[in-house]
């Protein structure tokens, strides 16, 4: 018998001020996608923005429903508009914020299960680490791969 530990490591900034500028830059890509977010039921309007290798930014935001399953989060909308049109790039960063009646929230919001799944995934594909980037209005985390936020996931390798 072996105990065994997955340990998730972050660095926690306190506001926009102490975050560097590449990442800094990366938020205020996600505030502007929170922006065109299409929440009329919950209110709440999340933003994903991607950053590829080439220096491009995709950005998503979430898309409700009224058949509320049929939404789909910020993370997913950006993820799945990253492969279908660029496929061939890498992922290099992704950075999420959400807005709540029209501002930031204090608290940085984490995804979901589902986009942590997503997020491993496109990890996997491209071979390449994922930085995450959290912001709230009173704390912002940087984890260096999205594997942290999901320790033991199931991948494509389960499947061999
Ligand atoms: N939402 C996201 O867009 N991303 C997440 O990771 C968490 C939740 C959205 C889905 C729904 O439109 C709203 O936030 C409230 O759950």
């Amino acid at each position: 018998m072996k105990k065994r530990e997955a340990i998730v490591s972050f660095v926690e900034y306190q506001n926009m001020d102490e975050l560097p500028c590449a990442e800094k830059a990366l938020v205020r890509e996600a505030l502007k996608a929170a922006s065109g977010a299409y929440a009329p039921y919950s209110h709440f309007m999340v933003g994903a923005a991607i950053l590829l290798d080439d220096g491009t930014v995709v950005r998503g935001a979430n898309v409700e429903n009224a058949a509320f399953p049929s939404g789909s989060c910020a993370e997913k909308t950006a993820l799945s508009y990253m492969v279908a049109n660029y496929g061939d790039r890498q992922a290099v960063a992704i950075a999420i914020a959400a807005l709540k009646d029209g501002q930031l929230t204090p608290d940085p919001v984490p995804p979901c299960g589902n986009c942590r799944q997503m997020l491993t995934e496109e990890e996997q594909r491209t071979g390449r680490p994922i930085k995450v980037i959290l912001a709230g209005d009173s704390a912002i985390y940087v984890l260096e791969s999205s594997q942290a936020l999901m320790p033991l996931s199931f991948t494509g390798r389960n499947l061999r």
